[in-house]
């Protein structure tokens, strides 16, 4: 275990089998519809990558860029940094994949936004789910797990940029939030 970390929420082999299970579930809802996974990076793309390796159907990959919370662990303004392009969104059913459903605001805000595009449908998977901590009535259609409020760390999700390449999601000691900015891992 990595020396920062306090506990670990889910190993390894839990993430496997909430990932197989989320993939079958996707596989049942889009089986003969043509979709596009559109990852929300940085934090989904090690969950979309394992996610879309585990979905036996046709589908296509996108990627957006948006950050909602700066280097600390409280929810900020959200930046959206770029979408994909007009073909990749108009008539199509998109699959918006997200590391953490908190408050719901970075979904509900890139939901609106992939509509306004043009998008036939959008609906939203997420790796975890904080229900504890919505501030905007948003469900998501897919979640491989639900997590107690806590900010977490590993498998995508980061602290200050750090700790996205831990194969384990993990809260992390108090003594790193109140240390002063880390460097890079
Ligand atoms: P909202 O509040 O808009 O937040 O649903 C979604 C985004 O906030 C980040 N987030 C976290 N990142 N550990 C993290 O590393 C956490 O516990 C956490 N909670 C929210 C994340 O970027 C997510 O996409």
């Amino acid at each position: 275990m990595h020396a920062d970390v306090d506990r670990i929420l889910f190993s390894e082999s839990e993430i496997v089998a909430g990932i197989d299970r989320v993939a079958r579930e996707v596989t049942r809802a889009y089986t003969g519809r043509d979709f596009t996974v559109v990852s929300v990076l940085k934090g989904s793309c090690v969950f979309a990558s394992d996610l879309i390796r585990r979905i036996p159907i046709p589908l296509e990959l996108a990627f957006l860029a948006a950050s909602s919370y700066g280097d600390g662990t409280e929810a900020g303004r959200l930046e959206v940094n770029f979408f994909p392009t007009g073909n990749e969104i108009e008539g199509r059913n998109l699959l918006l994949v997200d590391d953490i459903l908190d408050t719901g605001r970075t979904l509900h805000a890139l939901k609106h936004e992939l509509a306004l595009r043009g998008a036939a449908e959008v609906r939203t998977c997420v790796f975890l789910d904080k229900p504890s901590r919505r501030a905007v009535p948003l469900q998501a259609d897919f979640r491989a797990f639900e997590v107690e409020n806590l900010f977490v760390v590993g498998y995508g999700l980061d602290f200050a940029g750090r700790y996205r390449n831990l194969p384990y999601v993990a809260s992390l000691r108090e003594a790193i939030y109140a240390a002063p900015k880390p460097g890079p891992v």
